[in-house]
């Protein structure tokens, strides 16, 4: 499981974000980015950020840490905003907790020239876990202390909003995406990282996904079986013929 930590202090809301995630102090002395389970999209965004979070970092690829955050809404009591109040009391309870980078920059490729094998992994990874959120309008990358970072998985995995139509073959339009000017070793990337897809792996980053935001989900027998669907997708993307590799990168 993920650290458990509690919300000692809510700093201030990141409103840059459209999920309005908040500044969080906790417990533990650390600081936190917390994606409330009450926002938008509910709980749904928080698997996802955890899955696909957790599957960078056994890519090698850099992502903060993440924690469960437990929330007492009261903490919120003096922000004036209504929309944050509501947020807060919808969100009593477990949350996600990133870790806060502090002075981290937005990533912009005009001033950083990516890396190529860099830009290749990360855009062969983005199709993979179907990450319509790397853009060149909204990257979700950071520089920080001379590394790019990866942030914000929460709309990729996005066939489990409808797991009926999940099409584990689906195409991924890389078209727009932060890192398609760079991705000149999409081939290596594409011999490389299947391989470190395996059902190991899917199983220890799918355990990391707390019970309760797996409980109730329709058409799924209880928490195991989602986890078994998210690994049984992920295994046959990997592992299939892969024409959902972009032409583009190709
Ligand atoms: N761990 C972090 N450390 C420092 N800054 C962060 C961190 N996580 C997020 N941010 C800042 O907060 C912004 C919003 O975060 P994030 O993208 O995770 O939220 P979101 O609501 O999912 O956003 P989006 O509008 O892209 O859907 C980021 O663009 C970044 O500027
Ligand atoms: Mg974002």
């Amino acid at each position: 499981m993920l650290e458990l930590v509690t919300a000692t202090r809510y700093v201030t809301p990141l409103r840059e974000g459209g999920s309005l995630p908040g500044v969080v102090e906790a417990d533990d002395l650390g600081t936190y980015v917390v994606k409330f389970r009450g926002a938008g999209q509910g709980r749904r965004v928080l698997v996802a950020e955890i899955i696909c979070a957790e599957l960078a970092r056994r890519f090698g690829l850099r992502t903060p840490d993440l924690r469960i955050v437990d929330l007492d809404p009261r903490i919120g009591a003096r922000e004036p905003d209504p929309e944050i109040q509501e947020l807060l009391k919808a969100s009593e309870g477990h949350n996600l907790g990133v870790d806060f980078l502090p002075g981290a920059l937005g990533f912009d490729p005009l001033a950083w020239s990516p890396d190529r094998a860099f830009a290749s992994r990360l855009l062969w990874f983005d199709a993979l876990i179907h990450n319509v959120d790397r853009s060149w309008r909204n990257p979700n990358l950071l520089v920080w202390h001379g590394d790019t970072w990866l942030i914000d998985h929460g709309a990729a995995l996005w066939f489990h909003h409808n797991w009926r139509t999940a099409d584990p073959q689906r195409p991924f339009d890389a078209r727009d995406h932060i890192m398609a000017p760079y991705a000149e070793r999409i081939e290596e990337a594409d011999a490389e990282l299947p391989g470190l897809v395996t059902e190991d792996v899917l199983r220890e980053v799918t355990a990391l996904v707390p019970d309760e935001w797996l409980e109730d989900e329709p058409g799924f027998a209880g928490p195991a079986a989602v986890r078994d669907a998210y690994i049984e997708h992920l295994l046959a993307r990997a592992h299939g013929p892969r024409a959902w590799l972009p032409e583009v990168a190709r």
